[in-house]
Formats: structure tokens, sequence, C-alpha cells
């Protein structure tokens, strides 16, 4: 495996978001006033169920902890049930303590879309490094709305989605509505910038993302790749999503 990716495979995708979820309480619970980098998808949900959950039995506390999204999609907010701050509000800033003048989304409804990624990229730095950024990876291998071809220095701007990922998003939205054909969006530089980065990738659709990204040739066809040059990043994996890889580079990591 490269240089700076570690990888962990766990038995089943509810193991791998277990593994992913109690690296954030970890992170909360040794530093409260931490800033996580969050994602949006199907593949956290249930590790927001699991935060949401320590929330309820109070053995644990976002209050003074602080966070950015990776991506909105540009055009929807929080009064679409697809928005990226809808979601975040069901899955996780509902159900939790976070303060809401901590918690950060792109704003896709921005009229002025350049100055709002200017603006976001900014709060980033100025709220200090990140120190988890969580991450999911799509089919083609992008990470935030990062899509193949995007340079590894790249910070927060308007992209075009591309069809795979308009595709993969489309059920999210109603029948007979279009996902929309842009979005804001961290940049791959943007991420890297983060202390620790862990990418949760579950089932068997995500393999040759996953293989491509550890094992491949690193480059901008694989924007995951780009974690090999980070230092501090995890790839967590269930057996579906590693089943791409060479078995001795995960054997000895499955667990339960
Ligand atoms: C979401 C994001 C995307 C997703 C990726 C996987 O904020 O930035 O990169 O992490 O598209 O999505 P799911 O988990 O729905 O397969």
């Amino acid at each position: 495996m490269s240089q700076g990716v570690a990888l962990i495979v766990l038995g089943t995708a509810a193991a791998a978001a277990a593994h992913v979820a109690q690296r954030i309480a970890d992170a909360v619970s040794r530093d409260p006033a931490t800033v996580l980098g969050l994602a949006t998808g199907g593949t956290m949900l249930p590790v927001y169920a699991l935060l949401a959950a320590a929330r309820q039995r109070g053995d644990l506390s976002f209050s003074a902890a602080t966070s950015f999204n990776l991506d909105e999609y540009v055009g929807l907010g929080l009064g679409h049930a697809a928005s990226f701050a809808a979601f975040m509000a069901g899955a996780l800033f509902g159900p939790v303590d976070f303060d809401p003048g901590r918690t950060h989304l792109p704003n896709g409804l921005a009229p002025d879309l350049m100055a709002e990624a200017a603006r976001y990229e900014a709060a980033i730095l100025a709220a200090g490094p990140i120190g988890l950024q969580l991450l999911g990876i799509g089919r083609n291998g992008h990470i935030g709305f990062n899509e193949p071809g995007t340079a590894f220095d790249s910070v927060t701007r308007v992209v075009r989605l591309s069809f795979s990922t308009r595709a993969a998003n489309r059920p999210f939205f109603p029948v007979g509505e279009a996902v929309p054909e842009q979005a804001l969006t961290m940049g791959i530089g943007t991420i890297l910038r983060a202390r620790e980065i862990v990418l949760l990738a579950t089932g068997a659709a995500k393999a040759v993302a996953v293989a491509q990204a550890i094992a491949g040739p690193a480059g901008p066809h694989s924007p995951a790749s780009a974690l090999r040059h980070h230092g501090a990043a995890t790839f967590v994996c269930d057996r579906a999503a590693a089943s791409r890889l060479d078995p001795r580079l995960w054997q000895r990591s499955v667990h339960a």
C-alpha cells in the first residue's frame, strides 16, 4: 500500500460505521471544541445514527464543537428535502446538541456563488485546521464533489457534477425533478489541510473506486488517491468495498 494511507477492513457495513462513529466520538471527547469536517450521503446515515444515540444516552456532547460540511447543491437550501442542509438537520444537527451558530455548509442559494465559495474557504481557514475530516467516496472516486480530473490543490469552488454523480443522487429527489447540475464543494486542497482524514466506504459499488484510490496509480483521475499524499488518512471499509483490493493488504485488519 502507498505511504501514508491506513486501511481498516471490518466484516460488515455496520461494523465499519461503528468504528468511524467511535473515532468521531473520541475526537470530540478528547477536544470538545474540535473542528469536524462532515459529509452527507447514505454511507453516513448509520454513523450519524450512532452519534445521535450516544448523545441521547448522555455519553457525548457536541455543544462546543464546530463543523464544516463538504458540499451543497447550487440552488438548494434547507427548505428543499434533498439539500445537504436538510440532510444534516435530519440526520445529525437536530438529534445532537451542536450550537447552530457553529455548524456550517456552503450556501447553495447565495446570489454570488464565487463569493460564497471564497467566503466558505476563508471561514474554514479562520476556524483553524479541521481536526477530523469525514469523507465518503463516489463510485467514480470523487471526494466531496471533486470529480475525476480535479487538481489536488483545488479549494472551495463551484463545480459541475458528472452524469454518474447525478444518477447516484437521483433517488433523493422527487420524481420528475432534475438533480442540480452544479454544486459548491470544498476542494481537494481544502480537504488535505485537515489534521486527520477518515474515509468510510461500504458496499460493492465502491470497490473499484477504493481499489483505484489505494492501490492504483495516484492522480486526478482518482480524486480519493490524493489522500495518499496526506500522511494521516485512513480508509475504513467493509469487506464488500475492499473486495477489489489484494487481500494481502487487508486480511489482518478484519475484525468481527
Ligand atoms: C457528500 C459527499 C460525497 C459522498 C459520496 C458518497 O457530502 O461529499 O462525496 O460522500 O458521493 O455518497 P453515498 O454515501 O451516498 O454513497
